[in-house]
């Protein structure tokens, strides 16, 4: 196996531990010969300062120092949770046997004798060093894993939790019309017959959310970017919400600023624009309390370099001139500093709840920020003045 399969990313660091300075010397230039970083401490006390402020990948320990010596050392790092896993070899004299031995019994993964032999310093240090590479992946594959695994069952006890209430209310209304039909009245029957459709609704829009999330995650979503019209978009949201709104007297208002008209198109997938509008514009309704005015306000701005998610460094930017920003006000609770934290994150089911009875699944703006993101856009929250969250969306104009 070539050293190139076993390198780290950036240059291993070895730390070298001797009270006699010519040990350092050779040891250093070895090791810096054949390309190892290298730092170096005369001392067990300056060895353990040395460590707690870099990590090293591996450290070469002299057993024998005058203040804390190399079996001390050893035993601190063993016994910190943030050191344990550092390979240590020992340094020692060809006839020290019990030094080897108690070397091994406070952890040390190997030893070398003095006087140093480079080729067999070496071939052990790279050795040691391409397992603690394999150690270091295999324990962040398995914090990965662990971390699928949680969230994993998060969305099991979710799903179960939520579809149990509409399942019993759907077993028990078609208990009532099995076993009392002929006494309900033709009106009664539309009660129970919208009763059993809201809690199927809320079933499938369960399911439909966690079918989106799993499909954004895998990259199977279906986004057709094309040049779309965003304007009567926005429109036909704000229509289909007027009623939620009324039900709960919420006046929803659209205004559309005079800069924007002409320069409406944006680069986008029709139904995932919709989907983002839809969302932001359901939760500022649903999270609203009664009699209150929830505005959606369409704006343009000088665009930015942005790229996907336009924070990170990766990505390639490229210049946007302009942008087409969809605001979504409401005087409902606001989102508190603590809430923001998990806000676009999965099964944020926060604060704020419902103020009519509707579901939440906790789903929706995870969805939005992924949907958005996906096409070169971005949501953030704002805090409203004197109270209330607004939402904005942004994406390019094209
Ligand atoms: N406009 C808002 N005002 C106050 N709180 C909000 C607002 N929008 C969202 N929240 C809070 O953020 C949480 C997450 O919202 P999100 O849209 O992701 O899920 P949801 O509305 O609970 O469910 P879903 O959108 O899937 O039906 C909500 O449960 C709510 O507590
Ligand atoms: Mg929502």
């Amino acid at each position: 196996m070539t050293d190139s399969t076993t390198a780290p990313d950036r240059e291993p660091l070895i730390l070298i531990v001797d009270d006699i300075p010519r040990n350092l010397q050779v040891l250093g230039s070895i090791l810096g010969e054949n390309g190892y970083s290298v730092s170096v401490a005369s001392s067990g006390q300056a060895a353990l300062e040395a460590i707690a402020a870099q990590p090293p990948d591996l450290i070469l320990l002299d057993i024998q120092m005058p203040d804390i010596d190399g079996i001390e050392v050893c035993k601190r790092l063993q016994s910190d949770g943030a050191t344990k896993s550092i390979p240590v070899m020992f340094l020692t004299a060809r006839t020290e046997t019990d030094d080897i031995v108690r070397g091994f019994e406070v952890g040390a993964v190997d030893y070398i004798t003095k006087p140093f032999v480079s080729t067999e310093l070496m071939a052990r240090v790279r050795t040691h060093l391409k397992i603690k590479h394999f150690t270091d992946l295999t324990a962040a594959q398995n914090r990965h894993l662990q971390a699928l695994d949680d969230e994993k069952n998060e969305l099991l006890s979710v799903v179960a939790h939520d579809l149990k209430s509409p399942l019993t209310n759907v077993q028990l209304l078609a208990d009532m019309l099995d076993h009392k039909s002929e006494s309900i009245a033709p009106d009664g029957i539309r009660e129970y017959a919208q009763d059993l459709r809201q809690s199927s609704d809320r079933m499938v829009s369960l399911i439909n959310n966690i079918l989106n999330i799993h499909a954004i995650e895998t990259s199977s979503y279906p986004l057709a970017i094309d040049r779309i019209d965003s304007v009567p978009l926005v429109e036909r949201v704000v229509n289909e919400y007027k009623l939620q709104a009324e039900k709960k007297s919420i006046v929803l208002e659209l205004a559309i600023g005079s800069d924007v008209g002409v320069e409406t198109w944006i680069e986008a997938d029709v139904m995932a624009f919709i989907q983002v509008v839809s969302n932001l514009v359901s939760n500022a309704v649903k999270y609203s309390p009664y009699q209150t005015t929830v505005r959606v306000r369409l704006e343009t701005a000088a665009g930015k370099a942005s790229g996907g998610a336009a924070e990170s460094s990766d990505t390639p930017k490229t210049v946007v001139k302009k942008i087409l920003r969809v605001c979504v006000q409401d005087e409902g609770p606001g989102i508190s500093p603590k809430d923001q934290v998990r806000l676009f994150q999965k099964f944020a089911r926060l604060t704020a709840r419902p103020t009519g009875g509707e579901s939440s699944t906790g789903l929706g703006l995870s969805i939005v920020k992924r949907l958005a993101e996906a096409m070169r856009g971005t949501v953030r929250y704002e805090a409203a003045q004197p109270k209330g969250s607004i939402f904005v969306a942004e994406f390019p104009i094209t």
